[in-house]
This record gives C-alpha cells, structure tokens and sequence, in this order.
C-alpha cells in the first residue's frame, strides 16, 4: 500500500515544518522529490539533503511568473503538493498593500498557476495528485488571521471548483486542513508555557499537532489508494474546529 516508485513530487514550502514532513514521507514511499523553498538556496539544500535522493529548487511564489520559473526547473509532477504560506498577523485594517499582496499571491494566485502548469501533464499522463494545504481558518474568526483566512478560504473554492473538471482524466485535488501545529511559524508560542497552554485548552485533543500528524494524510491522497478521493478535505486539528 502506498507505494510511489515511478512517482515525482513536488512539495512546495518543504524547507521546514508541514511542508518538510509531507517531503520526508513521499520520499519514503518511493517518491522522487523536489525540495521547495522560496529564494534561500542554502536552507532549501540543507532540508533536501535530510531527504535521500530529493532535489533542492527555489522560486518565489509571490512572483506573477512563479509557475514558469518553477516548472523550468522540475519539469513534469505526477504529485504537487501547495503548502507554502505567507501568514501576517495583524488585526484586518494593518495590512500594507505589500502584504495584501505577497499573501494572495503566495497562497491564492500561485497555487492557481501552479495547478494550472502542472495539470496539463498530469491529464495527458492519465494520473496526477493535487493537495493543498489550508487551514481550520477558513472556518474559525481569529481577529488577526483576516486575510490569511480569506486567502485559505478561496484556495479551497479552487478545489472545489476544479476538481470535477480534472476527474475524469485521472487527476485528483484536495484539500488538507490543520489546526495548530508545531512549526517554525509558530515557535515563539509553542516553546512559551503560558501561551503554548491557553491555545492547548482550545483544543479537545488537549495538545499541538506535530507534521507528522499531518503527512500520512497526504501520502493517502498521493497514492493509487486514494484514487477516488476529490473536491474533498481532510481536517486535522485535535478537533479545534468543532469547539
Ligand atoms: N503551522 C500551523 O499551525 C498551520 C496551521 C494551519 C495551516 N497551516 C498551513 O500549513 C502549511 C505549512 O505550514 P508551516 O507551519 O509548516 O509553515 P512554515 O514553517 O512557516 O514554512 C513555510 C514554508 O513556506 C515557504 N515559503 C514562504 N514564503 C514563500 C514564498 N514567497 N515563496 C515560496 N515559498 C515560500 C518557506 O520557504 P523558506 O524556508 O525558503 O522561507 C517554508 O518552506 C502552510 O500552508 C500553512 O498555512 C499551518
């Protein structure tokens, strides 16, 4: 089960974290993969390097023409995986216009093109496996999360929205959603007692998730075993969202 030799993968954003684990784990099922970070090549190396056999590419996905400059470099997927993210935390009326910005474009419009370049292959081929990365924001209010939400939010209408379209042509998209997992981003509130505790007391499953609660989940919908899985979504939050 689960087996994806013969398969290559990009996972966008797997210089750390979700993104970093989701890599990990289709790499040890067989895939090839490609390391993804945005422009620190340095960093994205040192991740693939913890990876037998990946690949380090960078591009940055705020970029109009990121799906070119990416594509150049990995050529034909038969996996992508959208888990790069830009989060700002600011009450809705902060944000710069340069914030506005980089948000949608890394986290609406660069998961649009992306899909966009890579499904063309994927349907000639008669396979291919989409899942983006979403969040238990797109439902929950959080007075700082505004726009990243909104980004979430419309990333999962694309889902929803093209995964009948690629269906019929053995291609497959869906969304995964976590709730508050232990990542770099959110570090300083993790390793804090205190505020590590008052977030932990909003969740039924009493603690963070951790990447690794997140990857087998994506490696089902990557597989051939996933195969009739679309326009669905996976919530992975301890049951945040329910509360
Ligand atoms: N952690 C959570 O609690 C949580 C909860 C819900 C949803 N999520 C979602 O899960 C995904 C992964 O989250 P995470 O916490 O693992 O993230 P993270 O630790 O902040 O890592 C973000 C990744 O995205 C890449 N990235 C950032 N800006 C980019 C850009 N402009 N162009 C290309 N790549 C860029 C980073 O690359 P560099 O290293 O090169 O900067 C890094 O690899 C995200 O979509 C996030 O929104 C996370």
């Amino acid at each position: 089960m689960f087996d994806l030799k013969g398969k290559t993968a990009l996972v966008t954003g797997s210089t750390q974290g979700i993104g970093f684990e989701i890599a990990r784990t289709l790499a040890a099922h067989g895939a090839r993969v490609f390391v993804h970070g945005a422009r620190d090549m340095a960093k994205c190396k040192s991740a693939s390097e913890k990876i037998a056999g990946s690949t380090p590419v960078t591009a940055d996905l705020c970029a109009p023409d990121c799906a070119e400059v990416l594509f150049a470099k990995t050529g034909e997927v038969d996996i992508l995986v959208l888990n790069a993210s830009i989060q700002y935390k600011k009450a809705w009326d902060e944000y710069t216009a340069e914030e506005f910005d980089s948000q949608i474009g890394c986290n609406l419009r660069a998961s649009y093109l992306l899909m966009k370049k890579y499904a063309e292959g994927m349907k000639k081929r008669g396979f291919g496996r989409i899942v983006t990365l979403g969040s238990c924001n797109q439902y929950n209010q959080h007075p700082e999360l505004s726009l990243y939400a909104a980004t979430k939010a419309a990333q999962y209408k694309l889902v929803k929205n093209i995964a009948p379209a690629l269906a019929p042509f053995g291609v497959t998209v869906n969304n995964i959603a976590p709730g508050a997992i232990a990542t770099p981003r959110n570090a300083e509130i993790y390793e804090d007692g205190e505020r590590r505790a008052a977030v932990e007391e909003k969740i039924p499953a009493g603690r963070f998730g951790t990447p690794t609660d997140i990857a087998p989940a994506v490696l089902l919908l990557c597989s051939e075993e996933g195969a009739y899985i679309t326009g669905s979504e996976i919530v992975i939050d301890g049951g945040l969202s329910l509360k």
